[in-house]
C-alpha cells in the first residue's frame, strides 16, 4: 500500500491553448507523451467543464492535440491538463448485451453498470514467443466456413468485400451461431442508420444477448473512429485474460485506416501509397496483432476490408492480408446470382486449416475445391454447349457436382449448422455427390 502511495502521481501537468486549426489544437505544454489524454477546460479555469482530447504529436515545442468530441468553446488560453496516461475504459461482464461508444459509454445514455474493471485501450500485443499455437477448431456456424475454411480459436481472418455483398449479414450470422464464449463487435465509420440496422436485423435479440457492440459512426471525429477499434480490442482482451474464447469482429478495418489517414494528413504526414500516410501502415499491425491467443484465452478475429471494384491489391487490403492468418473473399458476382453467403471459396484461404482438420476432412475439402475449379475453368465451353459429355471424366464429374456444391455452400441467414454437421455433409458430398 505504502509503495503504491510512493508511485501516485500528484504532480499536475498544465498547458495553455495557443491555436486551433480545424480539429487540431496547439497548446504550450503540458508535459505529456503521444497518446496521453488531456482535459481542456473550456472556461479557462480548472472546473468541471472540459472536453477530452488526446496528444497526437509535437511541433516546434508545441503539443498537438485532437479532441474526442466536436469542439465549440475552446479559446486561446484555455487550460490544458494532462492525465499522464492514455485512454482508459471500464469493462466487465455486465456490459454484455450493451451498445457502447468509443469511450466505452452506453450509447443509450444510461449510466455504466457497477463493478467494472479498468483497462487501457492501448496495449502491447502478446509476446509472439509466449503465444500458444492455435490447435483447436472454433465453430462459427456457417457451413461454407466451417467445412471449407475451418477456423481455429485465436485465428485472425480478413473478410474482403465490396459494398453491399453481405458483410454485415455474414457477421451477424457468425455472431449468432458461433460457439465462442462472447462476441465483441466494432462498427467503425458506418452511418447511424446502418448501425441500428445491424443491431436489429443482422444481430437480432439472440445475437445481442451474447455481444458487446462498440459503435463509432461516420459523423464522429476521426480520432473517435480509431478509438472505437482500440476500445473494442481492449474489451476483447479483458475477456481473453479471464480465460475465455472471445470472438472479435471489426467492420471495417478500412474505415479505421481512413480515420488514421485523416489524422496523419492533419499533423502534416506526407501521403504515401494511395494517399495513405505512413502512420496508417504503422497502426495496422499495432491493432491487428493484439488479437489471437495468449496464455490465458483466445481472441478469434474477423476484420472486414473494403475492396473497391474487388481490387485485392489495394494498399490496405495488401497490408492487412500480410498480417492475418487467412482471408475470406466475398464475391459480387456470386451475390448478384443470389448465392449467399457470397463466399468465393477458391479465392479464400484459412492458413491454419491444414493443421486443424482431419485427413479425411482435408481430402474432401480439396476434392470440392478441385471440382469447383475444374468446372469454372470449363464453364464457358459448357455454357455455349461446346463441351461434349464423355470427353473428360473429370469435367463430367465437375458438371454433375457443381449444382450440389453451390447448394452446399448456400445458407439461409436464420439457419444454424454445427461444425460436425458441416464437416460430415462435406465428406458425404465429396464421396457421394449428395449431402
Ligand atoms: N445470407 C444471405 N441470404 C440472403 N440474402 C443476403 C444474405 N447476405 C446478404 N444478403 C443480401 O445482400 C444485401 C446486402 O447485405 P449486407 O448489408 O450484409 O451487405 P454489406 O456488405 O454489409 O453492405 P454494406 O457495404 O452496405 O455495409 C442484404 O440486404 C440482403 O438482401
Ligand atoms: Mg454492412
Amino acid at each position: 500500500m505504502l509503495t503504491k502511495i510512493d508511485h501516485v502521481d500528484t504532480f499536475k501537468r498544465y498547458g495553455k491553448v495557443k491555436k486551433v486549426v480545424g480539429l487540431m489544437i496547439e497548446s504550450q505544454g503540458p508535459e505529456s507523451a503521444i497518446g496521453d489524454v488531456c482535459y481542456i477546460y473550456t472556461n479557462g479555469k480548472e472546473k468541471d467543464v472540459y472536453i477530452q482530447a488526446e496528444v497526437i504529436g509535437f511541433k516546434d515545442e508545441m503539443v498537438i492535440l485532437m479532441p474526442y468530441t466536436n469542439i465549440n468553446d475552446i479559446a486561446p488560453g484555455s487550460l490544458v491538463e494532462s492525465l499522464g496516461k492514455p485512454l482508459e475504459i471500464k469493462v466487465g461482464p455486465p456490459l454484455i448485451g450493451k451498445v457502447l461508444d468509443s469511450m466505452g459509454q452506453p450509447m443509450d445514455g444510461s449510466s455504466l453498470p457497477k463493478a467494472l474493471g479498468t483497462v487501457l485501450t492501448e496495449q502491447q500485443p502478446p509476446n509472439p514467443l509466449s503465444r500458444p499455437p492455435i490447435d483447436e477448431r472454433l465453430e462459427v456456424g456457417v457451413r461454407a466456413i466451417d467445412s471449407m475454411l475451418t477456423v481455429g480459436k485465436g485465428q485472425r481472418i480478413g473478410i474482403f468485400a465490396g459494398s453491399g455483398v453481405g458483410k454485415s449479414t455474414l457477421l451477424g450470422m457468425i455472431a449468432r451461431n458461433t460457439k465462442a464464449d462472447l462476441n465483441v463487435i466494432a462498427l467503425v465509420g458506418e452511418r447511424g442508420r446502418e448501425v441500428r440496422e445491424f443491431i436489429e436485423r443482422d444481430l437480432g435479440p439472440e445475437g445481442r444477448a451474447r455481444t458487446i457492440v462498440v459503435a463509432a459512426t461516420s459523423d464522429q471525429p476521426a480520432l473517435m473512429r480509431i478509438k472505437g477499434a482500440f476500445t473494442a480490442t481492449a474489451i476483447a482482451e479483458y475477456f481473453r485474460d479471464k480465460g475465455l474464447n472471445v470472438m472479435l469482429m471489426m467492420d471495417s478495418v478500412t474505415r479505421v485506416a481512413m480515420a488514421q489517414r485523416e489524422i496523419g494528413l492533419a499533423v502534416g504526414e506526407p501521403p504515401a501509397t494511395k494517399g495513405y500516410t505512413p502512420s496508417v501502415f504503422a497502426i495496422m499491425p499495432k491493432l491487428l496483432e493484439r488479437t489471437g491467443t495468449n496464455h490465458k484465452g483466445t481472441i478469434t478475429a474477423f476484420y472486414t476490408v473494403l475492396v473497391d471494384g474487388d481490387d485485392m491489391n489495394e494498399p490496405i487490403a495488401d497490408a492487412v492480408r500480410g498480417i492475418l492468418d487467412g482471408h475470406i473473399v466475398l464475391d459480387r458476382a456470386l451475390a448478384n446470382k443470389g448465392q449467399f453467403p457470397a463466399i468465393n471459396v477458391l479465392k479464400s484461404v484459412s492458413r491454419l486449416m491444414g493443421h486443424l482438420a482431419s485427413n479425411e476432412h482435408k481430402a474432401s475439402a480439396a476434392d470440392i475445391r478441385n471440382l469447383l475449379s475444374t468446372y469454372l475453368n470449363s464453364e464457358d465451353l459448357i455454357n455455349i454447349g461446346a463441351y461434349k459429355k464423355g470427353s473428360s471424366p473429370e469435367i463430367d464429374r465437375a458438371i454433375q457436382y457443381y449444382p450440389k456444391i453451390l447448394s452446399f455452400l448456400k445458407q439461409q441467414t436464420d439457419e444454424k449448422i454445427s461444425l460436425e454437421e458441416s464437416i460430415q455433409s462435406l465428406i458425404q458430398l465429396s464421396e457421394k455427390g449428395e449431402w
